[in-house]
């Protein structure tokens, strides 16, 4: 059974949107760590924050204080990039999930590419590997990117289920098949599998059986929903929807 992180950098884009010209307004919030808190409370087995380059919602102080507060795990998503790199290598989060980033999109738009991309990424990977953080490259399930990831010394990849997320119909069910080939492949490669992005509580279901899937990461809906149910339920709704499958 897959387990659920949670991702908060939303909870953190909600005070950004307010207090980003007064980070010290004693009045600042919502406050992630508080946030990553009661997600871990109620069933979440990590807590997944993004540091972009651009700060625009988790920032420095964030990444340390989760760090030291949080008693799962902590799973940084970063660009790569070697300004956050310095700070996940003094932190050493239990996983790193490297992304792609370019500063006018919303939210990842696509995953990485790994292929073009080699040489830097060996490094990066090379470099947090050795400060025992496992690192997970976060692809498009296309082969040949699988197979650039297991060459490139990831332990994880975590599938990037946003085109499965973004179609329906028959696109829908043939995304979720490149989803199960990409799982499949990766697993005969010797590769862990998570995924993430777009996913909700009404498309999470068919995903839930890709071969191997062992952590879904999941934030937008999550943070969404707890605006109108609380954080605590809309956590717990979604473990429940992972743990059963209904
Ligand atoms: N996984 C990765 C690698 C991401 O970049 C994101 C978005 O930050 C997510 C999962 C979560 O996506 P969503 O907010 O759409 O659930």
């Amino acid at each position: 059974m897959p387990s659920l992180g949670v991702n908060i950098d939303h909870v953190a884009t909600l005070r950004q949107a307010r207090y980003r010209e007064t980070p010290d307004n004693p009045n600042a919030e919502p406050d992630p760590v508080a946030a990553a808190l009661i997600a871990e409370h109620a069933g979440a087995i990590g807590i997944t924050a993004h540091l972009r380059e651009d700060r625009r919602h988790m920032q420095d102080r964030d990444i340390f204080l989760l760090r030291e507060k949080i008693s799962t795990k902590l799973n940084l998503e970063m660009g790569v990039s070697e300004d956050i790199l310095r700070i996940a290598l003094q932190i050493r989060p239990e996983d790193v999930c490297l992304v792609p980033e370019n500063r006018r999109e919303v939210t990842t738009e696509g995953g990485l590419d790994c292929i073009s991309h080699e040489q830097p990424l060996r490094v990066v990977v090379g470099r947090l590997r050795d400060s025992g953080t496992r690192v997970s490259l976060f692809i498009d399930a296309e082969p040949e990117q699988i197979r650039t990831a297991a060459a490139l010394g990831a332990e994880f990849i975590e599938l990037h289920t946003g085109a499965y997320a973004n179609t329906s119909g028959a696109d829908r069910e043939s995304e979720l098949e490149k989803l199960r080939h990409g799982a499949s492949l990766a697993i005969s490669l010797g590769l862990r599998v998570n995924a993430g992005h777009g996913l909700n509580y009404d498309n999470v279901r068919p995903v839930l059986s890709l071969p191997g899937l062992e952590e879904l990461n999941i934030g937008h809906s999550i943070i969404s929903r707890a605006v109108v149910v609380g954080l605590e339920n809309a956590v717990r709704e979604m473990s429940r929807i992972i743990a059963t499958g209904q």
